[in-house]
């Protein structure tokens, strides 16, 4: 997918996260944040800033201060646009990684849709060198291993065939060597997280259930199943389990369904805070 079309992508999934959220679990993450004045938020792999935005105007009786870094120029570029239409001053966006450290110590990093792509150990390790004692990291809209399409396919063996392989393109990445947190991703980080001390404060459910309202998508929601669509079918014709001919027919077939207004689609994730403890952050500062 192209830089624009991803650009777009993330945007449109932006109402779709939203609407998935799990407010529980955001609503104690904003509580946590509202015991502090100005309190300092990272969010990493912001992307356009949806994430940032989010918080930014949530907590904009308490003069937060929210940086976003992304490895994308692209994307800080749009993430800066929005936040000056938006007229969020303290907001900033920087082209960086989460694996560049300089020495300010943030009360919290927020990572939407990100920590999968990550070996959750080195992430947990880059989170707590960005993190002030005490401080608290929320995650969400994670994958945590289920895609289903309604109406049941008409290739259905072959879409189960797809769906196994599209999750196990995540699970054969790896970064510096070591397998990504991948299609698992949001159980695993939270098993990593626990391992290494972290406390657990929240998780709950944050599943995508993407579906037309009285014949009408939500908006962005197209846009978010026709990436999920080509997401699913680039990634199989990668894969020799998938027949050619069956994912080309599989794809028409749900693109028209998207033209109709008939798809629907479920994805699960997950959100989750934990807090940084003295504990783990020796752990994390130990070699390996
Ligand atoms: C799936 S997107 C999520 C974007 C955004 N959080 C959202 O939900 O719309 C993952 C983002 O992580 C960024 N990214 C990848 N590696 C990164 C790194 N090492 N440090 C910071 N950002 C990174 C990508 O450029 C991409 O924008």
């Amino acid at each position: 997918m192209s830089i624009d079309r991803f650009a777009d992508y993330l945007e449109a999934k932006r109402n779709a996260d939203e609407r998935a959220r799990d407010t529980t679990t955001f609503g104690i993450f904003l509580g946590i944040l509202r015991t502090f004045s100005r309190p300092s938020v990272l969010d990493v792999g912001t992307g356009t800033g949806a994430m940032a935005r989010r918080v930014y105007d949530s907590l904009a009786d308490n003069d937060a201060e929210i940086t976003g870094i992304d490895t994308t120029g692209e994307s800080i570029a749009i993430a800066r646009l929005r936040a000056a239409e938006n007229g969020f001053e303290r907001l900033r966006f920087e082209c960086r990684s989460v694996f560049d450290v300089d020495e300010r110590r943030y009360i919290a990093i927020t990572a939407n849709s990100f920590v999968d792509e990550f070996p959750p150990r080195q992430l947990l390790r880059a989170f707590a060198r960005h993190l002030a004692p005490g401080g608290i990291i929320y995650t969400s809209l994670t994958y945590n291993g289920r895609t289903e399409f309604w109406p049941r396919a008409a290739d259905y063996d072959h879409e189960q065939i797809m769906l196994t392989e599209y999750d196990r393109s995540m699970d054969e990445r790896t970064f510096e060597g070591v397998p990504v947190a991948g299609s698992r991703g949001a159980g695993r980080f939270l098993a990593e997280a626990e391992r290494c001390g972290f406390e657990i404060v929240q998780f709950g459910g944050s599943d995508w259930c993407i579906q037309p309202e009285n014949g009408v998508y939500p908006e962005g929601a197209a846009t978010v199943l026709n990436g999920m669509v080509d997401f699913i079918a680039n990634e199989a014709t990668r894969r020799s389990k998938c027949d050619p001919k069956r994912t080309e027919a599989w794809r028409s077939i749900r693109r028209k369904q998207i033209q109709a207004a008939t798809l629907r689609l479920l994805v699960h994730h997950l959100d989750a805070i934990v807090r940084i403890t003295p504990e783990a952050r020796r752990l994390l500062s130990e070699p390996g």
